[in-house]
């Protein structure tokens, strides 16, 4: 008997996203090699969609890491930060604290400027400690997908460059939903994953390099080296073999973006958020950030007093319902759930489902 599942199963969790028939099928035409004139049409076509999606303009460069969300954020920090920098990292939750720890990995010396999980930054704090001392670089979460808040990115990176700071920024959970706009906000470094907003199956990080952090990129790694990468995917030279289905899926799902418009999809998200937040109020139910400061991708939340046993209502939207959701991370644990509504999962149908099926679980 085989173990690849047959079943379906509704992915509202932190994401993996669910995947559009369209974009699965994508992934079983026929193979070409990583250096196929096919392949490189294919993934000039990407970057040229990629920096349409993140706006970056043609001095800059967007293409996509082989590797998870995680391969995005470790290329962005080992490009911009050398041992010895000092950095910036604002910390509200558990993905700031990710690019903290990976940019101490790197050897920076690094300041966490830490904020309550739930909340947005002020970005006069921001100002504040970039006045207090220099700094290579700062790190912020667009989408912290911990506690379902937007930070506001746009507000950071203008003190960061007025104070000749490098922004890197994690848009894992943005990329695809909310709008996300390298060169018009005046980002440095951008990374995000296939598997969220983009629609995708995980196993590629998108990511932007504005212009000026694109020429003076440098990297103590050989996997995620900018110029080396830039040599495979502009210069057609072997530096890795790329995996052709999934190429395939992200310039699919890439596709389904663009024939939607990022407008279109994005009201798309804010609406289908708001539907799933109007039926918890009416359960009686909340999300943890305060309005104006939630995502419209994740929502986390607050289990209610009521429920004792909160992974079992997990278990059973799962095995009754066909249904994941995910479990709070860090101090959150047991206190949220994460209900993701991304890419093609955010339908006011998935609403309608998780809703009916949260009302049989919880009353
Ligand atoms: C905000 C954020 N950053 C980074 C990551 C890491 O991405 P991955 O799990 O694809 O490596 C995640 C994963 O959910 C995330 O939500």
């Amino acid at each position: 008997m085989s173990l690849i599942p047959t079943t379906d199963r509704l992915l509202l969790g932190p994401g993996p996203s669910p995947v559009l028939p369209r974009v699965l099928q994508a992934m079983t035409a026929p193979q070409r090699s990583h250096l196929d004139p096919d392949m490189l049409a294919l993934l000039d076509d990407l970057r040229r969609r990629l920096h349409g999606l993140f706006n970056v303009n043609a001095e800059g460069i967007a293409f996509a890491v082989s590797g998870t969300g995680s391969s995005g954020l470790e290329t962005a920090v080992a490009n911009v930060v050398a041992p010895g920098d000092r950095v910036l990292c604002i910390v509200t939750g558990y993905f700031g604290d990710r690019l903290a720890q990976v940019c101490e990995r790197y050897g920076a010396e690094v300041t966490r400027l830490t904020g309550e999980w739930g909340r947005a930054i002020d970005p006069e704090q921001v100002r504040v400690a970039m006045e207090h001392a220099p700094f290579r670089a700062v790190t912020v979460v667009h989408a912290e997908t911990s506690t379902g808040v937007l930070q506001p990115v746009q507000a950071i990176a203008a003190i960061a460059r007025e104070h000749g700071v490098t922004s890197i920024v994690d848009a894992v959970t943005s990329l695809g939903a909310h709008p996300v706009d390298v060169d018009g906000w005046g980002l440095d470094v951008v990374y995000s994953c296939s598997q969220k907003g983009v629609g995708a199956p995980s196993g590629f990080a998108p990511i932007a390099f504005n212009a000026a952090t694109r020429a003076a990129a440098k990297s103590r790694s050989f996997y995620l080296d900018l110029p080396l990468l830039e040599g495979y995917w502009i210069k057609r030279g072997y530096h890795h073999t790329i995996s052709t289905p999934l190429v395939y899926a992200l310039h699919e799902a890439l596709a389904v973006i663009d024939e939607e418009t990022m407008p279109a999809r994005s009201a798309r998200h804010a609406r289908v958020h708001g539907e799933f937040v109007g039926a918890l109020a009416e359960m009686g139910l909340s999300v943890l950030p305060p309005e104006g400061e939630r995502l419209w991708t994740l929502n986390a939340v607050r289990i209610p007093e009521r429920v004792t046993d909160e992974a079992k209502v997990r278990v059973a939207l799962r095995d009754t319902h066909g249904i994941e959701i995910g479990a709070g991370l860090g101090p959150l644990a047991g206190k949220v759930w994460r209900v993701g509504l991304m890419g093609a999962g955010a339908t006011s149908e998935n609403v309608q489902r998780l809703v009916a099926a949260l009302k049989t679980e919880i009353g």
